[in-house]
């Protein structure tokens, strides 16, 4: 269930659980007259007894009140430093707001801000809410009413008051779409292998994003078998559960004939076993996140749709369950991928490269975008190298580059620019084939994956491949992330769009 936020004016009555935000160098703004002298006081001298909370960003202190008061607690946020105040800052404390209040019992709390010396009331409000809101994130569709019933009552309401109600409702508002689309991924990845499988998925797009305007186009087994798609048909083979491609566009740019689109991709594994060359069973459960960079690319979708992005995408997501059967594709098989180029399978849990790969060359081929921008869960060894923190980028293009890099400082998803050499490129060369699946040795393996869909793009296509596997699905808490999937992706690239790509 999903937090309310309500606005009212700044001179309603105040009751209840009040926060009141305070920075590390000013201190707590109590200009407002809606507490009284007696709760100034209060306030006072609960920040004198507790030397802990010194108004640092993210830290939060609870002050009861006598029982007779309508204010029933008083609930500090510190910001950190007026100064230096950054909006993705505040949206971290938002987070941290929540974590510390959001299961404590409160079912209802009212909240007031003050601006700070670079940021707008209206903004950091807005931050702070949304940060709030990011982090209020629960997914517990699988949870059996009586046992919801049993828990401590979760958090139903946060009412802002503010004095600019409309600016501070309206700049919420925005960054509201951005987070509808980063809850749709990450419920896509939390929703357990067995209800999101290739072709229940697929109607799960077409359901959520047809009625926001997107086109949505479903490629079957059988049509992907006639394109000639030998990648993620190989891939999906081993399954009962057949594969899919999904074709989702956002017309919200020029109507002219000439003007290309922009392109993205997304790997969507729904399940990986590894296949043949099967995984241990140690953790394999999490093998459902595998459709995470397809999961970003939908919620791309439905933020650009939401808020009505003026500009022309293409995203194409490929789905296939990676299972071991007598059907299944195996260690030796030789395939031919969209491209034409054929591909030596030398491990058959490689298989988001050749999902992948059709993926890209379709993209291309149909639609001549602008760039291409593939997200995916790809590879173990990204994570060894940048663990959960950093997703690592590898780009063709240094202005593509820059401008990524300038949307993870402002969106606070980190890229890091990870190599393409030609020395990665030649070691998936096979002897028999074209290319093959693996690299030469034990090492390098997230650049030897990369250099592989290399070899499936275009020499004047401006191409950029997100390595998610570490930064897709988390075990633990971050502040405005709660554990699980992240929707790592959706925020920095609707802040790519929103910088770059719009009329
Ligand atoms: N889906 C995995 C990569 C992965 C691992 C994602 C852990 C998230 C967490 C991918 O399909 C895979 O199995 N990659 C292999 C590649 C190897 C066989 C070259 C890997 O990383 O071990
Ligand atoms: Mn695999
Ligand atoms: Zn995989």
């Amino acid at each position: 269930m999903s937090i309310k936020i309500e606005f009212s004016k700044s001179d309603t009555k105040l009751k209840g659980a009040i926060i009141l935000t305070s920075f590390e160098d000013t201190g707590v703004a109590l200009k407002t007259n809606q507490i009284d002298k007696e709760q100034k006081a209060l306030i006072n001298s609960a920040i004198d007894t507790d030397k802990g909370f010194q108004g640092k960003n993210g830290q939060v202190l609870r002050i009861a009140t006598p029982s007779d008061q309508k204010i029933s607690q008083i609930i500090l946020l510190g910001l950190g430093k007026t100064e230096t105040l950054t909006a993705l800052q505040t949206e971290n404390a938002g987070g941290k707001l929540f974590a510390s209040i959001g299961k404590a019992g409160i079912e209802e709390a009212t909240l007031i801000t003050e601006k700070s010396k670079k940021l707008k009331a209206e903004a950091l409000t807005a931050h702070l809410i949304n940060g709030f809101k990011l982090r209020s994130y629960s997914f517990d569709i699988y949870k059996s009413k009586k046992d919801k019933k049993e828990q401590i009552p979760p958090f139903k309401k946060l009412k802002i008051c503010a004095a600019h109600t409309a600016n501070t409702k309206a700049a919420f508002e925005e960054l509201e779409k951005v987070t509808q689309g980063t809850f749709f991924a990450r419920d896509l990845v939390n929703t357990a292998p067995n209800d999101l499988y290739p072709e229940s998925y697929a109607k799960r797009l077409h359901d959520e994003l047809k009625p926001l305007g997107v086109e949505v186009e479903i490629f079957d087994d059988k049509k992907l078998e006639k394109l000639g798609m030998g990648g993620i048909t190989a891939v999906g083979k081993g399954s009962e559960q057949k594969p899919r491609m999904v074709i989702m566009r956002w017309n919200g740019g020029s109507k002219k004939k000439d003007v290309q689109p922009i392109g993205f991709v997304g790997k969507g594994v729904t399940f990986d076993t590894g296949g043949i060359s099967l995984k241990p069973g140690a953790g394999m459960d999490e093998m459902k996140m595998d459709m995470g960079g397809s999961a970003a690319v939908a919620g791309l979708m439905k933020t650009l749709a939401l808020r009505k992005a003026k500009c022309n995408v293409v995203s194409i997501v490929g789905l296939a369950e990676n299972m071991p059967s007598s059907n299944a594709y195996r260690p030796g098989d030789i395939l031919k991928s969209y491209s034409g180029k054929t591909i030596e399978i030398l491990n058959t849990d490689a298989e988001g490269r050749l999902v992948l790969a059709d993926c890209l060359t379709y993209i291309q081929q149909h639609y001549n975008p602008s760039f291409v921008i593939n997200l995916a869960t790809l590879t173990g060894a990204m994570m060894v190298a940048l663990g959960h923190e950093y997703c690592g980028t590898f780009v063709n293009n240094d202005s593509l580059w820059k401008q990524l890099e300038k949307s993870s400082a402002t969106s606070g998803e980190k890229l890091w620019r990870m190599p393409l050499d030609d020395v990665w490129s030649k070691e998936v060369e096979s002897v028999i084939a074209d290319v093959q699946n693996l690299g030469k040795g034990r090492f390098g393996g997230a650049c030897t994956a990369a250099s592989f869909l290399e070899h499936f793009i275009e020499k004047e296509t401006k191409w950029a491949h997100m390595d998610i596997a570490g930064t897709a699905w988390r075990k633990s808490d971050q502040p405005t992330v709660p554990k699980y999937g992240s929707g790592f992706g959706v925020r920095v690239l609707n802040d790519l769009v929103n910088k770059y790509y719009e009329d």
